[in-house]
């Protein structure tokens, strides 16, 4: 490898998935990972079967993504791992490896926040947001509006007081029987329906969220119409599901409209587990046209977790030489701004 270009390897266990990623001067060589499947016989993550399998995943995935990018070890400038948000035994291990990895080959090591590398996953590919912009994250663990005004500089205005958007998609999955994780099935199966159930809005003040309201009135509303009908839910899951989403869709735009108006920001992201939703996708790209937004969605392999949005958070990082200690240890709690 050419000595001036800057090279790192990104780690991201942070959850269910291990992710490598190699990063060569901006641009994305290899983005490996390894999922977890385990996980949906039990209707979610598992924690300790999660940091278990990571360990047996960690080396395979961190191989694959240099072989892919045609690397050895000593190509690297440095090693990014991300340390929180997240599960404590799951954070351990990408955090227990990169430290060690970092300081076998005496190079730095780069600590990343999971949401601020959400968010940086906008940046992997042109055209990017100008800042200052909005990005609204919605993910499993998750769901806020911020003003991103450097890249290592975000401020949140408005977050979920109780469920994330993504746990509102997997909750309801389940109590309508479906695997887990529900979201990517919510949005397959309402691509077959109407959204004809009318779920409340819950009315929130300022840009925070709640979903758990609505929760409860999907349970009172299956409840209720299996008590007239057993086959209910399975007759009439594809227009239950695409009332659903629609009603989570609708949430989430209504605060991102009202984020925009009150801080007059026109350049509106997207990120996140829930940013791959078709709903979401085509909601904010037409609310955009309408609003006359600049609009940005991530690329659908960088909107769930995966270790490329940790590499192009590095990136910036290492041109700032912000740089952690060898003795980094995970932040289960960590959060942004
Ligand atoms: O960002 P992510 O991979 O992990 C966390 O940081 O939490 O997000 C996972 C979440 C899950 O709740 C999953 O159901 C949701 O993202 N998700 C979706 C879709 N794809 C993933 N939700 C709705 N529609 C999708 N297409
Ligand atoms: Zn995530």
């Amino acid at each position: 490898m050419p000595e001036n270009k800057i090279t790192i390897l990104a780690i991201e266990s942070s959850c269910d998935d291990t992710g490598a990623s190699v990063i060569i001067d901006k641009k994305i060589v290899s983005n490996v990972i390894a999922n977890q499947l385990v996980h949906s016989q039990y209707g979610g993550v598992v924690p300790e079967l999660a940091s278990r399998k990571h360990q047996i995943n960690i080396i395979p995935t961190v191989d694959t993504a240099l072989k892919k990018a045609g690397l050895a070890k000593e190509d690297l400038d440095a090693i990014a791992v991300v340390s929180g948000p997240g599960l404590m035994g799951s954070l351990l291990v990408g955090v227990t490896f990169a430290k060690t990895f970092a300081s076998a080959l005496n190079i730095p090591l780069i600590e990343i926040n999971h949401h601020a590398a959400h968010i940086m996953a906008l940046f992997i590919d042109d055209p990017v947001p100008q800042f200052p912009f909005l990005a609204l994250t919605v993910s499993g663990g998750h769901t806020q509006i911020s003003i991103v005004k450097d890249y290592n500089n975000i401020e949140v205005i408005g977050k979920t007081l109780d469920d994330a958007a993504g746990e509102a998609f997997d909750k309801t999955g389940k109590l309508l029987g479906l695997s887990y994780p529900a979201g990517p099935v919510i949005d397959r199966l309402s691509k077959l329906g109407r959204p004809i159930y009318d779920f409340p809005e819950p009315k929130i003040p300022n840009l925070d969220f709640s979903f758990s309201g609505l929760k409860t009135a999907i349970l009172y509303f299956v409840q209720k119409e299996t008590k007239k009908d057993s086959q209910f839910i399975e007759n009439n899951i594809n227009d239950i599901c695409a009332s659903v989403q629609d009603r989570i869709v609708s949430i989430l735009m209504n605060k991102l409209i009202a984020a925009s108006e009150k801080t007059g920001i026109k350049e509106i992201a997207i990120a996140g587990g829930v940013s791959a939703n078709s709903g979401l996708r085509n909601a904010i790209t037409n609310t955009g046209k309408e609003l006359g937004w600049k609009t940005y969605i991530p690329k659908f392999e960088y909107c769930t977790d995966n270790a490329a949005m940790v590499a192009i958070t590095a990136h910036y990082k290492y041109l700032n030489k912000d740089y952690a200690d060898l003795n980094l240890t995970p932040k289960p709690r960590y959060s942004i701004g």
